[in-house]
């Protein structure tokens, strides 16, 4: 719940931090990756940090988290947060990293709003990010206990690739180990992790498409981006076996 105190402050200041956001975010992403340059290499997306869709998202889930929080200071916006806690358990976020995103979203937030910023006003954001990483923290913690294992990217053999259809091109995956897996459900996805031609590896999230109540297999289809960097090496360079 937002504070009394915070509230106020939250309301008074979302104008201007929402207008700063666009330059508060690529200032915390270069703080954070110049801190941590490994959370580029299988966690975060190049593409996405190239044509800005991640900053985007970050602002405006945290935009929406604030005003959604002075509309109504009990309640946290579940969905929002569901998909976010989705994607984030998806590439096995943890707990401790929140400290990390904390350190460099603030002092990026403290540069840009330099002209205007005051202890309170730091405070009461600083009570925002926390009751959004805490209500994800939570959500996270329940969505890795439904896991049939503790372990994150496991290995996975591709059994079949099939055409289906122009550009597209079915994979069928089953446990590269005995690893116990997770059945999943309808309407879930799978992060895969691959190495580019240039050594970096990358992520990305494919829709289980037949046999989604398996525990033996994964089937995922994926449609060619002729200018993307994870789609071309599925399609070109991975194989049967
Ligand atoms: C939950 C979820 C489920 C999904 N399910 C599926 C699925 O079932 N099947 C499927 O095919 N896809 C699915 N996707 C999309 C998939 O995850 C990938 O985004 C898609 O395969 C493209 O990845 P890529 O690495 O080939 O392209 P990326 O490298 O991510 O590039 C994406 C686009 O950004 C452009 N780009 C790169 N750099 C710049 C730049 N500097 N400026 C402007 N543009 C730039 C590229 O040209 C490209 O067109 C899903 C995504 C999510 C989040
Ligand atoms: C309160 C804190 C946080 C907020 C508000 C937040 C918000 C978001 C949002 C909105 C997305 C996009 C979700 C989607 O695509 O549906 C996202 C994705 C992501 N988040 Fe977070 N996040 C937070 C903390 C973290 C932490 C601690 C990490 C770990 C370093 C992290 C890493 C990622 C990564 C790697 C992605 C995928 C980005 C990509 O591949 O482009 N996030 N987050």
């Amino acid at each position: 719940m937002l504070s009394e105190k915070s509230r106020p402050i939250i309301e008074a200041t979302l104008p201007l931090v929402g207008e700063r956001l666009g330059r508060i975010t690529p200032n915390f992403y270069s703080r954070l990756f110049a801190a941590h340059p490994e959370l580029l290499h299988g966690l975060f997306s190049r593409a996405n940090q190239r044509n800005g869709e991640q900053q985007k998202a970050l602002a405006g889930s945290i935009a929406a988290f604030a005003s959604a929080l002075v509309a109504n200071p009990d309640l946290v916006p579940e969905t929002m947060l569901s998909r976010i806690a989705n994607k984030h358990t998806s590439l096995g976020i943890t707990e401790d990293q929140y400290d990390i995103v904390y350190k460099y979203l603030f002092e990026a937030i403290a540069e840009e709003l330099a002209d205007v910023i005051t202890a309170e006003i730091a405070e009461a954001w600083t009570e925002v990010y926390w009751l959004m990483a805490n209500a994800l923290i939570k959500i996270e913690k329940g969505l890795y206990a439904q896991q049939a294992n503790d372990k994150m990217w496991m290995p996975w053999q591709v059994v079949e690739k099939n055409p289906a259809g122009t550009g597209a091109m079915t994979f069928v995956l089953e446990p590269a180990d005995d690893t116990p897996v997770t059945a999943a459900r309808p309407g879930q996805f799978v992060s895969v992790k691959v190495q580019l031609p240039d050594g970096l590896r990358q992520v990305r999230q494919y829709s289980l498409s037949a046999d989604v109540d398996s525990t033996d297999r994964r089937v995922f289809t994926t449609k060619l981006d002729d200018g993307g960097e994870v789609s071309p090496v599925l399609h070109r360079n991975v194989q049967v076996g």
